[in-house]
């Protein structure tokens, strides 16, 4: 069985080939950073225009590099929500004109879900129960998964994500966009305890996660100390936000395992490329015994071969009538709110 999958939910243009038999066949990502970059965010209306304008050809290159025809896939896959919603209906829209032209089922997947299956994709023989982190530019949640494809929230960002506050303060001290890659590079050689942070704390215990304090706390730091991209404080104080950060999504998973013994962890999504966050991380996974994975970096950021991995399970779980295509199905901005 083949699956072509499409991602479009944010900036980056996506389509992937996966073969059932033999793992993934292409995985094309066009970034939009360029187009971003001058703005220090993604500017939702410059997203969805770009996606129009790259779809198609970013499709053909990746059934091209498979070396496969369009007759020959079995099932389409496409990242439905959460997103930005323009961006998310250039890629249903044209996923589900392909599905009506080639009479082939469609199913529609999450996209944090999504990132999860990153690392399962790539980990296939991972234990279950496992806890899931998935930490990226629009999204910081905690997961219990009993078994695979039975996601329960146990925790979400009440405000900004992770990847956000790092962009934020990259962006408020001139650093470029996106904020994490450029914040990791600068901050090599820093002291990681050179400036006073503390993690924020849930008052009600929940498993929630919160950056905006931390960003708010960065900011002031920032003026207090009077750092800016020059000056000779900022890998130290680069190294002790990017160490805060990582602290305050690992003790939040911590939290959580007395409550949801897990046999294996995994840490997704945009931010996981980072490498403290990475070493730290696989630390707390070795000390507690468990099993773990994280995505190869091209696999944690987003990338249409996840979409076609879960798309692909969700089926074979549900069987072909339940993806018949549908014109009412639907994209969805905001978590957990899928329809159609
Ligand atoms: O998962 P992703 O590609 O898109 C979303 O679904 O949001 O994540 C993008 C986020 C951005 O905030 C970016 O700054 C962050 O991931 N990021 C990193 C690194 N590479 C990307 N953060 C920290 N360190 C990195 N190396
Ligand atoms: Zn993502």
């Amino acid at each position: 069985m083949r699956v072509l999958g499409i991602e479009t939910s944010c900036d980056e243009t996506s389509a992937a080939v996966l073969s059932e038999e033999s793992g993934v066949l292409s995985n094309i990502v066009l970034s939009q950073d360029d187009v971003h970059a001058p703005y220090g965010g993604v500017v939702p209306e410059l997203a969805s225009r770009r996606h129009i304008e790259a779809i198609d050809g970013v499709v053909r290159e990746a059934l091209d590099r498979a070396a496969v025809d369009l007759d020959a896939i079995d099932l389409l896959a496409v990242t439905q929500g959460p997103g930005l919603i323009g961006s998310l209906l250039v890629g249903l829209s044209f996923a589900k004109g392909l599905a009506y032209h080639t009479k082939k089922p469609l199913v529609g997947v999450d996209h944090i879900e999504a990132h999860i299956d990153a690392a399962l994709l790539e980990n296939p023989g991972l234990p279950f129960p496992a806890l899931a982190l998935v930490v990226s530019g629009g999204h910081t949640s905690l997961f219990f998964l009993e078994k695979p494809l039975a996601y329960a929230v146990l925790g979400r960002t009440r405000d900004d994500a992770a990847g956000e506050a790092l962009d934020k303060v990259a962006k408020f001290l001139g650093l470029g966009y996106p904020g994490g890659p450029v914040i990791e590079k600068l901050a090599e050689g820093g002291k990681p305890k050179a400036f006073p942070f503390s993690a924020p704390r849930m008052s009600d215990r929940s498993l929630d996660f919160s950056f905006s304090g931390l960003k708010t706390a960065a900011l002031r730091i920032i003026r207090d100390n009077k750092i800016t991209k020059d000056s000779r404080k900022l890998a130290d104080f680069l190294a002790s936000f990017e160490e805060v950060v990582a602290r305050s999504i690992l003790e939040n998973l911590a939290r959580a395992l007395p409550d949801h013994p897990a046999k294996a962890v995994l840490l997704c999504g945009g931010v996981a490329r980072n490498k403290r966050l990475r070493a730290e991380f696989e630390e707390f996974a070795r000390e507690q015994k468990l099993e773990f994975a994280i995505p190869s970096p091209k696999m944690c950021t987003d990338n249409a071969a996840m979409v076609a991995s879960l798309g692909l399970k969700k089926f074979r779980a549900a069987g072909a009538e339940s993806f018949a295509l549908s014109l009412e199905m639907n994209a969805y901005p905001r978590v957990n709110t899928p329809q159609g």
